[in-house]
């Protein structure tokens, strides 16, 4: 045998495991009353992240996910991330995060699954037909708060990793978790976590994995790019206190009518963006993007029917797809002060602030869209040459993320769903935005994939949320065969 090739042969030994994908649909399948049984347990777990009450809740969910991974034989850590301030003043102590690694084989590749563990709130008095914390399966979807955001995808990569132990074969790649309990309130405390971890934790890994989205129709998808989000506040001050309209209304020039008129000047009634500087921000759309919107499987009837509305801003699937995911778009979301009660108060509020927000995308920078807004709005204001007074602040400045879908991450992406379902992905955005993904690849440096396995009608956020059995068992086929493919992409 020629040496040389006999070397090479040595050192890609691992990559020349074939990946027997029947051992492990024949693990997980037959496994599948277990897991099932694992998501209702977690969902029982009451871990609202957005209620202060619920927080021993979100405790016990972080230390139910270690003791899970510690069973598994992981180095699990559950890692203090200090104290969060409550609106009221009071401070308590935000959920640990869990870390925790399998395998430390410096020949292998290493990546990292993040996830999260808490959940939004939810009561069956909101319109739930089952008990929100109690898993109820409906002709094999499992409805439960949490279901599919995030518990089954993370509870889907824990056994991903249990079936290779199970089945006795190696671990083609280190594996790492850090798995939060605070995504759904703005992941507080993780940026400082992650930076403190960028030499010890982090140093060693090669690719980030989130699995906290969904696929946009019945076939698999990956998610390349997230938009990002601006989050305004514009408030006008007027009178030194509310006032009524019989007595005083002609002889003030009220703040509402004010705020109202400069609003109106940030989006016109076909969705253009009158900002200046903001448009002229945008990547502009390649045809090899628009080419891929055309083959993407998207109902938009179902999608304008599930709206309930009579017509959307734009009538082909290619233009609501782009505007969904790659452009940005102005959305105002209340005005604090506003008389807002039922009945007819005739007031004129004093002062009124409205919430607006613009989403982010490539090559758009937020410091640079919060000076445009802020001096258009100056300038809007200015014209109406009012004595009120405007302030224009901006609470949030999260950046959109994008990656490069021919990034061999991706590829292995591709050959893992081919492998597991039988077709090609759509390769698809979020109009959401997933702030730790920008905060992982910038404090981190390094990439990220985002492999989904929600289904595209699960209730994220809303009433009967749901994980299908077959997104949950199939999913963890796919990931044990992502884990496989990662590992063959060569080290360089
Ligand atoms: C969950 O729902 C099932 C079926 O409706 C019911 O039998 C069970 O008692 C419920 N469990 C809890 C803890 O509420
Ligand atoms: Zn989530």
């Amino acid at each position: 045998m020629n040496y040389l090739l006999f070397s090479s042969i040595l050192l890609l030994t691992p990559s020349l495991h074939a990946f027997n994908l029947d051992a492990f649909s024949k693990h997980i399948d037959s496994h599948q009353e277990e897991y099932v049984e694992a998501l209702r347990e977690w969902v029982a777990v009451e871990s609202d992240s957005s209620d202060a009450l619920k927080r021993p809740e979100v405790e016990k969910m972080m230390e139910i996910t270690a003791e899970k991974l510690r069973k598994m034989g992981g180095k699990v850590d559950l890692v203090d991330i200090g104290n969060q301030e409550l609106p009221n003043g009071k401070i308590i102590p935000l959920p640990k995060v869990v870390t925790a690694q399998f395998g430390n084989d410096p020949k292998k590749r290493t990546v990292c699954v993040y996830g999260h563990v808490d959940v939004q709130p939810a009561k069956q008095e909101d319109g739930w037909a089952t008990e929100p914390y109690n898993l109820t399966d409906i002709n094999g979807n499992l409805h439960g708060r949490g279901a599919s955001d995030n518990k089954a995808p993370v509870l889907a990569w824990i056994h991903a990793v249990e079936a290779y132990q199970a089945l006795n074969i190696e671990l083609p790649v280190n594996v790492k978790y850090i798995i939060e309990g605070m995504e759904e309130t703005g992941s507080n405390g993780l940026d400082a976590m992650v930076s403190q971890r960028k030499d010890t934790f982090f140093s060693d890994i090669d690719y980030i994995i989130i699995s906290d989205c969904g696929w946009l129709s019945r076939r698999p998808a990956l998610t390349y790019g997230t938009r990002g989000n601006c989050y305004f506040f514009a408030e006008v001050e007027g009178p030194k206190q509310d006032l009524h309209s019989g007595v005083y209304g002609g002889t003030v020039i009220e703040p509402m009518t004010d705020l109202i008129g400069i609003l109106d000047t940030l989006i016109n009634p076909s969705g253009r963006i009158l900002i200046p500087g903001i448009n002229e921000a945008v990547a502009p759309l390649t045809d090899e993007e628009r080419n891929m919107y055309e083959n993407i499987q998207f109902d938009m009837e179902n999608y304008r029917k599930k709206i309930g509305v009579d017509r959307l801003m734009y009538s082909t699937k290619e233009d609501v797809l782009a505007h969904r995911w790659r452009y940005p778009t102005v959305s105002i979301h209340g005005i604090e002060g506003a008389f807002s009660a039922s009945g007819s108060k005739t007031v004129i509020p004093a002062k009124v602030i409205a919430k607006f927000s613009i989403r982010q995308v490539p090559d758009m920078d937020p410091s640079v869209v919060e000076k445009q807004v802020t001096d258009y709005l100056n300038a809007m204001f200015a014209k109406r040459n009012s004595p009120n007074k405007l302030r224009v602040q901006m609470i949030i400045g999260a950046k959109p993320w994008v990656a490069d879908i021919n990034d061999p991450l991706y590829e292995a992406g591709k050959k893992a769903v081919k492998k597991v379902f039988g077709e090609d992905p759509d390769m698809i955005r979020e109009g959401g935005t997933i702030p730790v993904a920008k905060t992982f690849e910038d404090v981190t440096g390094k990439r990220i994939i985002m492999l989904p396995i929600g289904g595209f009608d699960d209730g994220l956020h809303s009433q009967n949320e749901k994980m299908s059995r077959y997104n949950y068992i199939e999913g963890t086929k796919y990931f044990a065969a992502y884990l496989h493919e990662v590992a063959q992409i060569p080290k360089v």
